[in-house]
């Protein structure tokens, strides 16, 4: 199953699903696609051309003339390497009204499947479980209570540098996570077979041994029944 292991991660900002994405795919020694950083890197761009979030005909030319890619876990935008810049707090406003969609959706979920096709893959996002990999092998939907995502979020940016008011950062992660839930097109919800795990309390290598716990029971069961079969 290794070989082909498909693992989705969804739910809501500041939930920590890149950085525990991040470190179960360096312990199974797979692949981490961070899907987010494309709806982000395509908003970067749009904002960078002066390309309004509403014209959604000219952000879909955009996402259709955008090359993305996927190289060791980093992602490059027409062949250009992205980072830091796409976290930036103009990023955070704009990007769930630009993956709001239908058009641009399309686009990035068909990339994001292609990369996923043959490959052992941990694809986090929000509608990763539902849409982009239905039948994944597993499925986890992490959650936390606003009060801490908020306050992650608060101490990675100070951590920066940057000292945001604590309160702005959590009315921004709420709106985020209303236009997410809200969409009419592949909104973030809980995939009826994925397990929940709410992080609140918990730190991120707890997190993570609970998840391989999870990759490696599922392996076991998938064994057992290949042998009796
Ligand atoms: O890291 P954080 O949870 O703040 O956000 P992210 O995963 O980088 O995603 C940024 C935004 O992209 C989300 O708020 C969604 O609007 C959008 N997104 C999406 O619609 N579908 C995905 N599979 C991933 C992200
Ligand atoms: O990708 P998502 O927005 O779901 O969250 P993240 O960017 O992976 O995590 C947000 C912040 O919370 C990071 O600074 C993580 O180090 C931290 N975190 C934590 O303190 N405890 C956890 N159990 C998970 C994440």
């Amino acid at each position: 199953l290794l070989n082909n292991i498909q693992i989705a991660i969804d739910g809501p900002a500041g939930a920590g699903k890149s950085t525990i994405a991040k470190k179960i795919a360096e312990s199974l020694d797979i692949t981490y696609i961070d899907t987010g950083a494309m709806y982000r890197a395509l908003t970067y761009k749009a904002i960078m051309n002066n390309i309004s979030m509403y014209n959604h005909e000219e952000i879909i030319q955009l996402a259709a003339n955008t090359d993305i890619n996927i190289n060791k876990g980093e992602l490059y935008v027409d062949a250009k390497y992205v980072k830091d810049e796409i976290r930036s707090q103009g990023v955070n406003d704009h990007v769930s009204y630009i993956a709001q969609i239908p058009g641009v959706r399309k686009i990035l979920v068909k990339l994001q499947k292609k990369i996923a096709l043959g490959n052992s893959v941990v694809m986090d996002g929000r509608d990763i479980g539902t849409f982009v990999l239905p039948d994944a092998d597993i499925k986890i939907f992490l959650t936390a209570s606003i009060e801490e995502r908020a306050y992650r979020r608060y101490s990675e940016l100070l951590k920066q540098g940057e000292n945001i008011d604590l309160k702005d950062i959590e009315k921004s992660i709420v709106e985020r996570d209303r236009i997410d839930t809200e969409r009419e097109y592949a909104p973030l919800v809980k995939a009826e077979d994925a397990i929940i795990i709410d992080t609140t309390g918990l730190n991120i290598d707890e997190v993570v041994e609970r998840i391989i716990n999870l990759i490696m029971k599922k392996i076991k069961k998938d064994s057992n029944t290949l042998l009796n079969n």
